[in-house]
C-alpha cells in the first residue's frame, strides 16, 4: 500500500453492523469509502455523501472511478455468498462479516470463489481485535497460566432488535465458537449442546455448549437473546489461575492462585486446593476493534502475509463447529467434528 494512497473501500449493507464499517471508512486516513450498496437506502444517516448510495452491486461497480480495491460484506448472513460472488468477480478484495456464510456449503462456495477469481479475503471475527483478549492470548501463549484447562465464554444479553435470518448458535455464537479455538490453541474436537426456542421465532433464541478441544482444553459457551443484561466474559483457567476479559469494557482481569509454602509434604501438597491470590487488573490500551479489524484487513489487501486477519477456512471451521452445536441439540447426543483438514 503507498503510504499516501488510501485504499478505496465500499460497504454493503448499512444496517447494524455495516454502518460502522462505513464510519470508519469515512474517517480513517489510510482508507476512503468510494460507494456503498443498500436496497433499502441509508436509513441510519451512514453517508456524509449521499451520491456514494447505490441499490445493487453492478450500480457500485459501474460507478465513476471503478470498482472500489475493497469491499465490507455486511449484508444479511443468508446474502454473503451472492454478495461475494459478485464482487470477486469484478476483482474486488472482501472483507466478509461473520459468520462467513449460513451453512459450510455456503462457506465452501465462498472459498472457491475467492479462490479462482485471485482476490484476498478475510473474514470479520472482530471479538479477536479486542484489546482485552488480544492481551490475554497473549498472556496465555506466553505461559502465564501454565497449563489452560477450561476455556468459557458468556455472551447473553436482549434481542437486538432487527431482522434474522439465522438463529442465535449461527449469529452470535459463532464469536464464542471461534474464540474458544483461537483462545485455547486447536481446533474443537467434540460438542454437546441445548438449545431453546422462547421467542416464537423460527430459530433458537439460546444455547449452551459444552466441549473439547483436540489439544485438551474443555470449554463451554453460554450465549441468548433472551437475558435482561448484557454480558460478554470470556474466560481461561490454568493451573496458577484465572484470566477473566469483559469484551463490553475491554477489562482484563487476573485472578492469580494463592502462593501457600511448600511444606516438603507431598500428600498433603496433593490434597490442597486452589486458594485465593491476588487480583490484578491490567491497564491496555483501548482501541476500537472495527478499527484494527480494518486496518489489519488493509495490511492484507497491501499485501502483508503478517496481516493478523481471520482466513475463510477459518471462518468455514467455525460454521462447521455451529453446524455441529445445532445437530447435537437436535439429537441430544454429543457431536465429533472431522478432524481439521488441510
Ligand atoms: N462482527 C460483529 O460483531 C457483527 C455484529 C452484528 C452483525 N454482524 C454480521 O453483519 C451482517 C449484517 O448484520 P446486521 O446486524 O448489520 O444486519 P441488518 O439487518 O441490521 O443490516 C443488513 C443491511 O443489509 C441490507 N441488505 C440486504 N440485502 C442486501 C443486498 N443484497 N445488498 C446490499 N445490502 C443489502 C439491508 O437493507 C440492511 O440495511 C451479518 O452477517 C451479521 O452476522 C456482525
Amino acid at each position: 500500500m503507498g503510504s499516501h494512497q488510501p485504499l478505496r473501500g465500499a460497504v454493503l449493507g448499512l444496517g447494524m453492523m455495516g454502518r460502522h464499517h462505513a464510519r470508519i471508512l469515512q474517517s480513517h486516513p489510510a482508507m476512503r469509502l468510494t460507494g456503498a450498496v443498500d436496497p433499502g437506502g441509508d436509513r441510519h444517516g451512514t453517508l456524509r455523501d449521499p451520491a456514494l448510495l447505490h441499490a445493487t452491486v453492478a450500480g457500485l461497480l459501474a460507478a465513476p472511478g471503478g470498482p472500489p480495491d475493497f469491499a465490507v460484506v455486511a449484508v444479511p448472513t443468508e446474502e454473503h455468498l451472492t454478495a461475494v460472488r459478485e464482487l470477486a468477480a469484478a476483482g474486488v478484495h472482501v472483507l466478509v462479516e461473520k459468520p462467513v456464510a449460513a451453512t459450510t456449503e455456503q462457506a465452501r462456495a465462498v472459498i472457491d470463489l475467492v479462490r479462482a477469481a485471485g482476490v484476498r479475503a478475510a473474514v470479520g471475527h472482530v471479538e479477536r481485535c479486542n484489546p482485552a483478549l488480544v492481551d490475554l492470548r497473549r498472556r496465555v501463549q506466553a505461559g502465564q497460566l501454565g497449563e489452560v484447562f477450561v476455556v468459557a465464554t458468556e455472551r447473553v444479553g436482549p434481542f437486538p432488535d432487527r431482522v434474522r435470518d439465522i438463529g442465535v448458535v449461527k449469529d452470535l455464537a459463532t464469536h464464542d465458537l471461534d474464540l474458544v479455538r483461537w483462545l485455547g490453541g486447536s481446533p474443537v474436537q467434540r460438542v454437546a449442546a441445548e438449545t431453546q426456542h422462547r421467542m416464537g421465532r423460527e430459530h433458537e433464541d439460546l444455547v449452551l455448549v459444552t466441549g473439547r478441544l483436540e489439544g485438551g482444553v474443555a470449554f463451554s459457551s453460554v450465549v441468548d437473546w433472551l437475558s435482561p443484561t448484557k454480558v460478554r466474559r470470556t474466560r481461561v483457567l490454568g493451573e496458577r489461575g484465572m484470566l477473566v476479559a469483559d469484551t463490553l469494557t475491554a477489562d482484563l482481569t487476573f485472578y492469580e492462585n494463592g502462593q501457600v509454602a511448600t511444606t516438603g509434604w507431598p500428600a498433603m501438597q496433593a490434597m490442597r486446593g486452589v486458594a485465593e491470590g491476588d487480583m490484578t487488573r491490567y491497564a491496555l490500551t483501548r482501541r476500537e476493534p472495527l478499527v484494527v479489524e480494518l486496518e489489519a484487513f488493509c495490511a492484507l489487501v497491501a499485501g502483508d502475509p503478517g496481516a493478523a486477519t481471520v482466513t475463510l477456512e477459518e471462518g468455514l471451521e467455525t460454521v462447521a463447529v455451529a453446524e455441529a452445536v445445532l445437530a447435537s441439540a437436535a439429537t441430544g447426543e454429543t457431536v465429533a467434528l472431522a478432524p481439521a483438514a488441510a
